[in-house]
């Protein structure tokens, strides 16, 4: 069975979700581009997995490929790799009719899409997400960006895919923590805008948050918001409720947990200083907590405040001597609340962080 979801952005595209869709790439993209030449761009663990028949697809369909292959890991996803891969995309010659083609999860879908972007000032490029996370969020949207020393995705731009090519039957090699990671995102998706896809979380718990229809509201979801707010100055922010503190988890942990895992902590505090502020219900926030925790997702963190605090002044959803934080009101709604860079510790504690 296959399931669409279409994109109205800048640039129209499609994200097609269809298991064994990956022996089809060839085919799907020859529909949709007359370029000679696609470089793959993949990570050091997902390209022996599926490389060699992406390739095969892709030569049954008479693309000639280039491979780029990069060390995995957040890490990795800075100014160095992204060089290298301009080098190569220089050093072999692919123009700017060529494609690039990302098989991977988010680092390597963010980094390709930058180098889409910036390589002889843009050609196009096509996802192929490998994890849950990057088939509900990073994939489409058309954020791409790499990490600079002070954070994360400091270095980016928008840039809208060619098109998304999403095969769950990807996940089947994915392991728990990454299928954990992904869940985050959907539970994200759930909090912002559907009850009843938190209650089929609630039923079904990580088997449901991988199946394909599941996947497609997230997309839906997500489609909304990019396509009222495509360049995040207003209602896209709230795809950002748990990545405010999330983001100053991961980046206190040194990239030790996940981008998900993060995020899910971050909801989690966002939960807490919502229901200690009255705006959220104290039988919500349970209920949320109680959600992550069956997905064996962390709900704390152990740093201290101040290091949160200084983290999250240097996360680029800064604006001035301002931050908006994403608080839930329901499970389903969420709003935006714009605060004073000196009020952070408050909010952190209110979270519940010591
Ligand atoms: N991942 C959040 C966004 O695409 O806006």
């Amino acid at each position: 069975m296959s399931f669409t979801v279409d994109i109205h952005a800048s640039r129209a595209y499609t994200v097609r979700i269809e298991s064994g869709l990956l022996d089809r790439v060839g085919a799907l993209l020859r529909e949709k581009t007359a370029a000679e030449t696609v470089c793959i761009v993949s990570g050091q663990q997902v390209w022996p997995l599926y490389g060699q028949r992406l390739e095969q697809s892709l030569h049954a369909a008479g693309f000639r490929t280039l491979c780029f292959i990069h060390p995995s890991g957040e890490q990795h996803k800075n100014l160095k790799t992204y060089g290298e891969l301009l080098e190569f995309l220089a050093g072999e010659g692919l123009s700017r009719s060529d494609l690039l083609l990302s098989l991977g999860g988010g680092v390597t879908g963010d980094l390709t899409g930058f180098a889409a972007a910036t390589y002889q000032r843009g050609l196009d490029y096509v996802q192929i997400p490998t994890t849950l996370l990057a088939m509900v969020d990073s994939s489409v949207g058309g954020k791409t960006a790499v990490d600079l020393a002070a954070g994360k995705n400091l270095a980016g731009c928008f840039w809208q895919p060619l098109s998304v090519l999403c095969d769950p039957a990807l996940l089947e090699t994915l392991d728990q923590r990454e299928l954990r990671c992904g869940a985050a995102e959907v539970v994200k998706y759930a909090v912002l805008r559907d009850r009843a896809l938190f209650e089929t979380l609630e039923r079904g718990g990580l088997a449901a948050a991988c199946g394909e229809t599941v996947i497609q509201r997230c997309l839906e979801i997500k489609r909304d918001l990019v396509e009222e707010d495509e360049f995040d100055r207003g209602s896209r922010r709230l795809l950002n409720l748990g990545h405010s503190f999330g983001h100053a988890i991961e980046s206190c942990s040194g990239y030790a947990l996940r981008h998900g895992e993060a995020v899910a902590a971050g909801m989690a505090m966002a939960a807490r200083a919502a229901a200690a502020r009255g705006i959220f219900p104290e039988t919500a926030k349970v209920r949320l907590l109680a959600l992550l925790g069956q997905f064996g997702l962390p709900a704390e963190t152990d740093f201290p405040v101040g290091e949160l605090a200084e983290a999250m002044r240097k996360d680029k959803k800064r604006s001035g001597e301002r931050m908006t934080l994403i608080l839930p009101e329901a499970i389903g709604r969420c709003r935006t609340e714009s605060v004073p860079l000196a009020a952070l510790e408050d909010w952190l504690r209110l979270g519940g962080a010591r």
